[in-house]
């Protein structure tokens, strides 16, 4: 059980945070059992007070004091903190990174032993408790690590559970993807205030229409043809406005867009697992 398992968290920015709150807030775990480092030492101090968490002297202690170890630092430093910590990192731990575009091929050539390696992808909105994640297990990982790290990330949204092969179409999609609904909302509300609203109620609409779009999906588990044709009466304003959307390509466009996110991916990988095996 989750509750029980001494949970260690290394760097205490965007996500690691989403994560201690995630875990506090939802009784997963409690904030003795989660220590953390970070190089920042006001960022800790926060998360100290806010969370009432555990704070170790360094990476290496939260190793030493963790069953289950987080590494929640960037892709570009992930080489040298997996090297600052492996003389520690042992079969008996389950060893988590959501390094975005960093495959466990990099990371198993970097520690070289076997480990109990997962990967995951969250996405930015874990920091509302909303996430989307999916999670790749390593060839040593176990059913129960699994179950564990999917409790981890379902104290912070919804996860799924994917094969690593996978991983770069998820970092297309619901990695990146809080980015391409930014600037859909973003651009109905520049189309609201050409259509005259005021700059905030634009906005204010535009999100909360995405909010409730996305609520009714998931709540009705209707199809989304469905509900769209639902609210397109014949000769009316949604259909109207669907296809001027349909004719500027929206939906190729998306399609292209996570296409080429799922590409770039790829190749970010293929560059870290050239540069940690060169670590
Ligand atoms: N944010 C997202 O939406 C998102 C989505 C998917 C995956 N991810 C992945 O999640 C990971 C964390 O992303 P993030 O957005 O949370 O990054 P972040 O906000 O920069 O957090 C990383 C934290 O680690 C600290 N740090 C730097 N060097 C360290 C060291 N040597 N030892 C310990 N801590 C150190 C950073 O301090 P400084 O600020 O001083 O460097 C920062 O506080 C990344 O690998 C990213 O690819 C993020």
């Amino acid at each position: 059980m989750l509750k029980d398992k001494r949970i260690g968290i290394i760097g205490t920015g965007n996500m690691g945070e989403a994560l201690i709150n995630g875990l506090v807030h939802s009784r997963s775990s409690i904030p003795e059992n989660i220590t953390c480092s970070d190089i920042r030492n006001d960022r800790l101090k926060s998360i100290k007070e806010v969370y009432g968490v555990v704070i170790a002297k360094n990476n290496l202690d939260v190793v030493k004091a963790s069953e289950i170890v987080i590494y929640a630092i960037k892709p570009q430093i992930m080489a040298s903190i997996l090297k600052e910590t492996a003389d520690c990192l042992d079969k008996s731990k389950i060893i988590i990174s959501i390094a975005a575009g960093v495959p466990l091929a990099a990371i198993e050539s970097c520690l070289n032993k076997d480990l109990r390696l997962i990967r995951v992808m969250p996405n930015i909105a874990a920091s509302v408790r909303e996430g989307a994640a999916a999670i790749a297990p390593g060839k040593h990982a176990l059913k129960d690590d699994l179950k564990l790290t999917q409790a981890i990330f379902d104290s912070v949204g919804e996860s799924v559970i994917i094969e690593e092969n996978l991983m770069d179409a998820i970092t297309g999609l619901s990695g990146s993807g809080p980015a391409y609904i930014f600037l859909i909302v973003d651009a109905l509300a520049d189309a609201g205030v050409k259509m005259g609203l005021s700059r905030e109620d634009a906005l204010f609409l535009s999100s909360q229409t995405v909010l409730g779009a996305a609520k009714l999906l998931m709540e009705t588990k209707e199809h989304p043809g469905k509900l769209k044709d639902k609210v397109t009466s014949p000769g009316g304003t949604a259909i109207t406005g669907l296809h001027t959307l349909e004719k500027g390509g929206l939906r190729t466009t998306l399609i292209n867009a996570v296409e080429a996110a799922t590409n770039r991916s790829k190749e970010l990988g293929e560059m870290m697992i050239k540069n940690f095996s060169g670590n």
